[in-house]
């Protein structure tokens, strides 16, 4: 049977040029058995234009860097097929995050930014003791292990349409990070000191819930779940949250979420 052709048309810039346009270039390649998006991209750079700009390390959905736009969604490149797209399809680098060239993005820049500003460690008072492991329930372990596995692809900040209209959102990632320290029994912060986190329109009430980011996480991590769960949990916290800033009544226990 005759191999498939399929054209990549390739959004390449080189942002610190001058001279440099954005455009749309062009490649066709014939489609090997099993091929992925990457390989594919590997053979352009290879035999065709060793100047095509694209990130990888893992090859295996576990790095997180070789997200973007296929045909408008974004994907790692590493687990798309060749087979699933059509004969001619676009790809562009990730929007919201700086553009490094062609299809290659900073998006390390803006995670660690973030990490740093939602707090992303845990909170306690207790000694450390590297001797002694941390018991937790098994139930606790596994949500904790579950929030754990973004691989920070960017995927999901890429398709919220809140991030596209303001940079300063935290993102779905960002959000995520906090309900896997809200999840953590070794974190001794409280729902209030988490709120004040997020408590803004470029927080958990910046998202307007059309969870794009959900539909386009890799990793299919819980995002609507989650995000649904702070924004209930930081709404009823924050109305018992009286004009001196404390809390006067248990919200938690009263619609019977975990009181902490
Ligand atoms: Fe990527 Fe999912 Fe993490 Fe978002 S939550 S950065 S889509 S792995
Ligand atoms: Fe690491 Fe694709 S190369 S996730």
């Amino acid at each position: 049977m005759a191999k498939r052709v399929v054209t990549f048309e390739i959004f390449r810039h080189n942002p610190l040029d001058p001279d440099s346009r954005p455009r749309l270039q062009p490649f066709i390649l014939e489609e090997t058995p099993r091929m992925t998006l990457f390989t594919a991209l590997t053979k352009i750079r290879e035999d065709l234009d060793p100047s095509l700009k694209f990130d990888f390390v893992c090859r295996a959905a576990v790095c997180g860097s070789c997200a973007m736009l296929v045909n408008g969604k974004p994907r790692l490149a590493c687990r798309t097929r060749v087979e699933e797209l059509p004969d001619r399809t676009t790809l562009f680098p990730l929007p919201f995050f700086k553009l490094v060239g062609d299809l290659s993005v900073d998006t390390g820049t803006w995670f660690r930014a973030m990490g740093a500003r939602v707090r992303s460690w845990v909170h306690t008072m207790e000694q450390f003791n590297p001797t002694l492991e941390e018991r937790m329930s098994n139930e606790e372990a596994t949500a904790v292990y579950d929030l754990d596995r973004c691989i920070e692809c960017g995927c999901c900040v890429a398709a919220c349409a809140t991030a596209q209209m303001r940079p300063d959102f935290m993102g779905p990632a960002g959000l995520l990070r906090v309900a896997r320290f809200v999840a953590d029994p070794r974190d001794q912060r409280t729902s209030i000191d988490a709120f004040d986190v997020v408590k803004t329109d470029e927080g958990i009430f910046g998202c307007v819930g059309f969870l794009a980011c959900h539909d386009s996480c890799p990793k299919n991590l819980s995002l609507a779940t989650q995000l649904a769960y702070l924004r209930r949990k930081f709404m009823l916290t924050g109305i018992g949250i009286g004009k001196d800033g404390k809390n006067h009544h248990n919200v938690s226990q009263t619609v019977g979420l975990p009181a902490r």
